[in-house]
């Protein structure tokens, strides 16, 4: 009897390991040109990431500014557009003018709970992001801080008058530096959070900072702390939001902050849904308060499927574990979990891309950071691969199609479709890159594409960019980067192609 249930078994499985997924462009759509912004990063005063990671000074990898030569160059690797500063909770108890004092003095940074040398401030940051060649972001004090604090900080940044913008100017920076992005706050709702806020102290806030900010520079594209939920951010859309370009919200699926032990790859498959249950909640107020239409625009501008390790932040009475913060370092964490979900991430945003402008990585280095950078080198985590697959392989315009998807993975009593697919098209719709990920662990799985959709005959093979590891638990380490991409060619049945199991597949079609 056993024998015949584990034949029929068998016969399940592969009768559902050959069920058919279709992906279909749907007719009478437009391709959407995306933002570039949507492969931003963030990085915080926290642990190593400034100071340790981007900035050491003294260090031979190092150039005359004491900026990591080998870090600009894997973020211009990853044609960064835009990297978020200087938080985070950090930025919730800074005072932007310790950065830029001469002699600078360092400060007790009460969110970490770390002295702050404030060697790298605003002129630092700045002079940072030219070289990377990308735009500075930066994220203002509504914790500690004032309206009045953060306009200051855009005149010192903008101005080309005032004691602010002479200020600038003694620091040896006589020209505006133009910093075009510009947030309110960090996260103001969390009671982690120093300097926190309630829902009705937090519209009139970001109103009266938008004014003086926009006072400061009119021309400034203007971000606040908003959440996916309404009770937040509907009060904040309903008093400010009339000043406001994008609303800010951040995400991070595994919940690591107080214990490290990081989710399995299986596990982590499970919350491949909610960035764009996130993205739909929010568009959804957006749409509700008025906003929608891309009035005001989705910044999704802290993200990670790993929370950073740092017990017991928020718990002010307890105190903070700054050993534990080591933790983040562990290479083992980064596995091909964390590259199969930031693609679910990224294929999300480009899904909504008519809405979803931006979002960071948090953070580029260390800490959890697809980057992870030591004194004599650095090591690209699995994620890297992922962001680099996706700023440089990927074409310029999403093609809206239709997935008719069977296969699901579970996991618990949860459970979600194995292949997420976005395609993208060159301008004149003749080149096209699909963006397909095989969450299935173990199992390859077959997807139909749309070769008749595309004005193309059907291929006997295709070009495939593949990340997809020696496993599940692959993971690069110092002298050992096993996890990378590899160009091959795919085989095409009936215009369907296999994709490879626990894999990010860019299938090229021309
Ligand atoms: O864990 C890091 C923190 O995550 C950032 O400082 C904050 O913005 C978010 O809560």
């Amino acid at each position: 009897m056993k024998k015949i249930l584990l034949f029929a078994a068998g016969l399940l499985m592969a009768g559902a390991a050959n069920a058919q997924n279709t992906t279909t462009i749907k007719p009478d759509t437009q391709k959407i040109e995306y933002s570039n912004m949507l492969f931003g990063q963030f990085i915080e005063h926290f642990d190593t990431q400034i100071y340790g990671g981007i900035f050491c000074p003294g260090n031979p990898l190092s150039d005359e500014d004491g900026f990591r030569t080998d870090v600009i160059a894997a973020m211009k690797e990853l044609k960064v557009p835009i990297v978020r500063w200087p938080g985070g909770c950090f930025v919730s108890s800074y005072h932007w003018l310790d950065g830029v004092t001469n002699p600078r003095v360092p400060t007790y940074d009460k969110a970490w709970q770390v002295e702050d040398p404030n060697t790298f401030g605003t002129d630092e940051y700045v002079k940072w992001c030219r070289k990377v060649g990308c735009e500075p972001y930066i994220c203002t004090n509504a914790g500690t801080g004032t309206a009045e604090e953060m306009s200051d900080w855009v005149e010192y940044c903008n101005q080309t008058m005032g004691k602010w913008a002479r200020l600038r100017a003694q620091n040896g920076h006589p020209e505006p530096y133009n910093v075009k992005y510009w947030s309110i706050g960090n996260e103001n709702y969390g009671s982690w959070e120093l300097g926190a806020k309630t829902v009705d102290e937090w519209g009139p806030l970001v109103r009266e900072s938008a004014k003086l900010m926009l006072a400061a520079d009119k021309s400034l594209m203007l971000f606040a702390a908003a959440q996916s939920n309404r009770n937040w951010t509907m009060p904040l859309l309903q008093a400010a939001g009339r000043y406001l370009n994008y609303v800010s919200i951040h995400g991070y699926w595994d919940s690591l902050q107080h214990v490290d032990n990081p989710k399995s790859y299986i596990n982590c498959m499970m919350s491949t849904d909610g960035p764009e249950r996130d993205i739909n909640n929010t568009i959804a107020i957006l749409n509700d308060a008025g906003f929608g239409e891309g009035k005001i625009k989705i910044a999704f501008d802290e993200w990670n499927l790993r929370g950073w390790h740092h017990p017991w932040h928020g718990d002010f009475r307890r105190g903070f574990d700054l050993e534990a913060r080591r933790n983040n370092d562990k290479a083992t964490t980064y596995t091909m979990a964390d590259a199969v979900f930031s693609a679910c991430f990224l294929n999300a945003c480009l899904r909504h891309s008519d809405i979803v402008e931006m979002a960071c990585f948090s953070p580029i280095v260390n800490a959890r950071g697809a980057l992870y950078v030591y004194p004599e080198g650095l090591v690209k985590r699995s994620t890297f691969y992922t962001l680099y697959m996706y700023a440089n392989d990927l074409l310029p315009y999403v093609v809206p199609t239709e997935e008719d998807l069977t296969q699901t993975v579970s996991y618990e009593n949860r459970s979600t479709k194995a292949l997420d697919v976005i395609l993208t098209s060159d301008k004149d719709g003749k080149k096209f890159v699909y963006a397909v990920i095989n969450k299935d662990p173990q199992n390859e799985v077959s997807l139909t594409l749309d070769f008749k959709g595309m004005g193309k005959t059907a291929k006997s093979r295709v070009s495939a960019k593949i990340l997809a590891g020696e496993g599940i638990d692959d993971y690069n380490d110092i002298g050992d980067e096993s996890v990378k991409p590899y160009q091959t060619t795919l085989n095409v049945r009936n215009g369907s192609v296999s994709i490879p199991a626990h894999s990010v597949t860019f299938i090229t079609i021309d």
